[in-house]
């Protein structure tokens, strides 16, 4: 017992180093820089498998033969596609309202038209899922469409997920490069262990609260710019470097200034972040065929002036950025993308979570006053 009566507890900042569950979906070792999901070394996915391959790892545990991909992926596609009062919620929306804030709510409005709602059962739980994924796509699609005053396109039967997306969002199909970047991209944002917005999904669920709450939470989350939201920040320090002479002392100086690049360092790892390494290369081939090879030239001399400054890495939302940008793809919407991605992540550990579940409910050490006697209104100063 300390002097206060309370049992001596010791908080740990930022839950640090806290092991609060268990997960099959993936596993992040920070000291050698490698990340597995449900058994596979990411660079090995990254190389073979497309992102509709890993959403099925993460969420039935094997890797799909042709038959059960093709079944998967046929129902998650029918699924891209929205009730009319979503999509006249979209075009309700206040133009300038952020488009993490509107995917949050449109997501959370969903809810309200699934007919599994109220149901928590397994089945209803992976239909839900299914149905999720292909909704989240659509919302960003349709949202970007709406809000460029174009048609909202229907989705491609013939099209995998991520490629669909690109097709919906931009109004072109796109071509073998293009669709292999962004199958990576989302590949390797798909899941992370225990970051902030699934360790929040997973909180949310722990309350037995159904999936349109964990994701609408998880989002929430993901939004901060320590967090998912840092690859638009990425951007934004771009768009204030016009050449790659000016990166020295416009780094050096934010740094003298004691702010944070965005895009670097992370919590876990201590090298390089191993999803760093795909999207740099990505950046560098799309990059260069869009004729934008001197923004990678700047990204580059970004890593390497931040590495000697400070020894720190990029991590997944650096290069990210760079790739988003070369696809097309406006800064704004950077972080919803990254959501696309992660939902494969967050629903996996809702369903781990609601399949084994004990209420997450932490304790915390009480700093505030005792003993304090309320004052009657009238005499308050
Ligand atoms: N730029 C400059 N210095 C940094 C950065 C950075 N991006 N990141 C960490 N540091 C420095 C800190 O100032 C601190 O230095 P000090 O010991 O001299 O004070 C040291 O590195 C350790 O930093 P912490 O804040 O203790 O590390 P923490 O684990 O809390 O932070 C975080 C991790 C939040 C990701 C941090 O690296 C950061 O703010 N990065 C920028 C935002 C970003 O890119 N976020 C995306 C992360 S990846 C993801 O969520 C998908």
């Amino acid at each position: 017992m300390d002097a206060t009566g309370q049992e001596e507890r010791v908080p740990v900042r930022g839950l640090e180093g806290v092991v609060a569950g268990e997960t099959k979906a993936s596993y992040v070792d920070g000291a050698n820089g490698f990340l597995i999901y449900n058994g596979y070394d990411i660079h090995e996915l990254a190389d073979k498998v497309s992102f509709d391959e890993v959403v099925y790892l993460l969420w039935y545990g094997k890797l799909p033969n042709r038959k059960e991909l093709e079944a998967f992926r046929s129902r998650v596609v029918s699924e891209m596609r929205l009730p009319s009062q979503v999509i006249k919620m979209i075009e309700l929306a206040p133009p300038g309202a952020h488009p993490m804030d509107l995917l949050r709510t449109a997501v959370s409005a969903l809810s309200m038209f699934d007919p599994d709602s109220g149901n928590l059962s397994v089945e209803a739980n992976e239909r839900k899922s299914v149905r999720l994924l292909g909704q989240m796509m659509t919302i960003i699609a349709d949202m970007y469409r709406v809000r460029e005053h174009q048609p909202v396109l229907s989705a491609d039967p013939t099209l995998d997920i991520g490629p669909n997306f690109l097709y919906m969002f931009r109004g072109r199909m796109p071509d073998e490069e293009e669709a292999s970047a962004f199958e990576e991209l989302l590949l390797l944002h798909a899941d992370h262990g225990f970051n902030a917005s699934t360790f929040a999904a997973r909180v949310t669920a722990s309350t037995l609260a159904d999936m349109h709450a964990t994701l609408t939470s998880a989002l929430g989350t993901l939004k901060g710019s320590l967090h998912g939201g840092a690859n638009e920040r990425v951007m934004e320090m771009l768009e204030e470097i016009d050449h790659v002479d000016m990166v020295d002392s416009y780094i050096e100086g934010m740094l003298n200034d004691g702010q944070r690049i965005m895009g670097f360092g992370h919590r876990v790892y201590k090298v390089e972040d191993p999803r760093a390494r795909h999207l740099r290369e990505w950046s560098e081939v799309l990059c260069h065929r869009a004729d934008m090879a001197h923004f990678h030239d700047i990204f580059h001399r970004i890593e390497q002036v931040v590495l000697k400054k400070k020894g720190i890495y990029p991590n997944v939302d650096f290069y990210s950025a760079s790739v988003q940008h070369a696809l097309g793809i406006p800064r704004e919407y950077f972080t919803t993308i990254f959501s696309a991605a992660r939902t494969a992540g967050w629903l996996a550990h809702a369903m781990e979570q609601y399949a084994d579940n004990r209420l997450i409910r932490p304790t915390s050490r009480y700093i505030g006053a005792w003993n304090q006697k309320v004052v009657p209104i009238g005499q308050r100063s």
